[in-house]
């Protein structure tokens, strides 16, 4: 079967993920496809398979794949049958206190980007700048000096010419250098290899809404030594998100109440795009189904394909459980702890892809109710696969204990998680994760810098169906990005067709809660804000975050970095 790819998609494919000699392309994105399904159904032959039945599953997994009704992440896509044999996106490891702990954590944290993983940091365990060092009698340097170090031995590592190492530090917001991390990438060239962000706890928010002070704990003993006002340290934070997007927040209580297994540990922090909470030393790989394809026609307009939905939810659930097992780990303590709690992220992509199909406006109540309906399916069925692959193969190793127990027998400790689906979204050609769209028509730098023009199909589908088609609105369209404006768009097809910055920042908010409510790990959401927006704006969208239940929240306000990946128009 030909797959049917996009130029942009087999470009990124090419660049990236197909096996190479130097410049000569050794595969196929079909071979692609076939050399990930085989891995990943082959690993059933030690659950007593046939050959036959692991031969059916392999070409479902290709077919699942090869449609582009699914997408594993990066790594598994690199690295299935291949020497690396990788195949998670996101780890988090532990910062220990020690110099021996510190730079373990660098060294594992090299291993993990030469395999294209992301890792995740908490650096609260560590003592703060000035504390004394018992064993020198000198002061200590405090976590932001060593998050310098890490953030040079990512630059120098470079994910071994597949991608580049993405990292995220996280300060709990009462350690007692939490001013000089909120500022630490004031500069922007500083701290590159880090996305940060600020480990929010319950007993700050409350400080914050009473506008009260709230301690400063010594990170060992967890004895208070000293008190910072409360709305203060948010307005530092606020100030620093308006002027380049750093630092977001992680809101650690919602992120430990959603922990299913306590018992085991606590989460510190989660993988560098938010999304995946994780205990010290535990990676998880993740999926994403393509919505744009979970449409069908219904009477004379378009519906839901709950049957595609469906299935396409049960085999992805299997293929990313083989995956734990087909998995190469890059450490023993992350194959142990991972196999202990067996978490997958399943996940969407092409969200606002559906949407325009749907012909709704993603800043609308009945898109949110539509998250909704499509998350809360896809967790369900998620389960019940989950509940079948127990019964065959068994609980995950840590159910006793885990707020499982007794409710329900799954393999796997999590199964939801919706990823930024950054690459595997170009390869599918469509909308990413559950992002608005950016552009109705854009261009865009992809890897080496080289540009691409690309208007949204089912606009200019919309447009000819409708008799509004003309090249000279196309061109308009291009320059200007989106379709607000636009005399020859009528007015519903410019609602529909409304962009990331266009959108009233409370629906973005209110997109992620939705789908955050039936996905069991967190959701990578960007909050956009116009170049205009201010800093109360940006508050007003974390606080609102906060109280809808967000596991966190990254904004980013237009023009505040000096680069970006996607621009609109074609002018910058
Ligand atoms: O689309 P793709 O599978 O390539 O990845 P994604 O959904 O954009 O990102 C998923 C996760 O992969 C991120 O949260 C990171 O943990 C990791 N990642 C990374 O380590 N380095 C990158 N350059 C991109 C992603």
């Amino acid at each position: 079967m030909n797959v049917k790819l996009t130029p942009n998609s087999r470009l990124v494919l090419e660049k990236r993920y197909l096996k190479k000699d130097q410049d000569k392309l050794l595969e196929t994105p079909e071979d692609m496809f076939y050399r990930v399904a085989q891995v990943v159904a082959g690993v059933e032959e030690r659950y007593g398979k046939r050959n036959t039945e692991i031969q059916s599953l392999t070409k479902a997994f290709y077919n699942l794949m090869a449609n582009l009704e699914f997408m594993p992440n990066s790594p598994t896509l690199m690295n299935a049958g291949r020497d690396l044999g990788q195949l998670s996106a996101c780890f988090v490891l532990p910062v220990e206190d020690s110099m021996e702990g510190i730079f373990d954590a660098i060294k594992n944290a090299a291993i993990i980007h030469k395999s294209g993983g992301g890792t995740g940091f908490s650096f609260s365990r560590l003592r703060p700048k000035n504390s004394t060092v018992r064993s020198t009698g000198g002061v200590a340097s405090g976590p932001v000096s060593f998050m310098k170090v890490f953030n040079a031995a990512t630059e120098a590592v470079k994910q071994g010419g597949t991608r580049r190492g993405a990292n995220l530090g996280l300060l709990r917001v009462d350690h007692p250098d939490i001013l000089e991390f909120i500022a630490c990438k004031e500069n922007n060239h500083e701290m590159t290899n880090f996305n940060i962000s600020v480990g929010i706890t319950r007993e700050f928010m409350r400080a914050l809404q009473e506008d009260k002070p709230y301690h400063l704990r010594e990170p060992h003993t967890g004895s208070v030594v000293a008190q910072l006002s409360a709305s203060e340290v948010f307005d530092k934070m606020m100030e620093h998100a308006w002027l380049n997007g750093e630092p977001g927040v992680v809101f650690l209580d919602a992120m430990n109440d959603g922990n299913p297994t306590p018992n085991v540990g606590e989460i510190e922090t989660c993988n560098p795009c938010g999304e995946q909470p994780l205990l010290p030393n535990e990676a998880c790989n993740l999926g994403s189904i393509n919505l744009k394809l979970m449409v069908t026609k219904e009477g004379d307009g378009v519906g839901i394909d709950w049957e595609r939905l469906r299935r396409v939810t049960r085999l992805a659930v299997h293929f990313l459980d083989n995956v734990i097992d087909a998995n190469q780990y890059p450490l023993p303590d992350i194959e142990k702890t991972t196999k202990a709690n067996r978490k997958i992220g399943l996940g969407v992509m092409g969200f606002a892809d559906m949407l325009t199909i749907l012909k709704l406006s993603y800043a609308s109540e009945e898109a949110v109710q539509v998250a909704k309906k499509i998350m809360s399916f896809i967790q369900e069925e998620a389960r019940k696969e989950s509940e079948r692959l127990a019964a065959e193969r068994g609980v995950f190793p840590n159910y006793v204990g885990s707020i499982y127990e007794g409710v329900r027998k799954l393999r796997n400790a999590t199964l939801t998680t919706i990823a930024p689906t950054g690459t595997i979204s170009m390869i599918c050609g469509v909308s990413s994760g559950v992002e608005p769209l950016f552009a109705v028509a854009y261009t865009k730098t992809v890897m080496d810098g080289t540009s691409l023009i690309e208007v949204n199909p089912t606009f200019e589908n919309l447009a000819k169906d409708y008799g509004f088609y003309s090249e000279e609105l196309m061109q308009n369209v291009v320059k200007q990005g989106t379709v607000r404006g636009l005399n020859d768009v009528p007015n519903w097809v410019q609602k529909i067709f409304i962009t990331a910055q266009e959108i009233d920042p409370e629906w973005h908010v209110k997109i992620q809660a939705a789908f955050q409510t039936f996905t069991d790990n967190a959701v990578s959401k960007t909050i956009n804000f116009p170049h205009t927006a201010t800093k109360e704006e940006i508050a007003k969208a974390y606080l609102l975050a906060y109280e809808l239940g967000c596991k966190g929240l990254t904004v980013y306000r237009d023009g505040s970095r000096e680069e970006q990946v996607v621009t609109t128009g074609t002018t910058k």
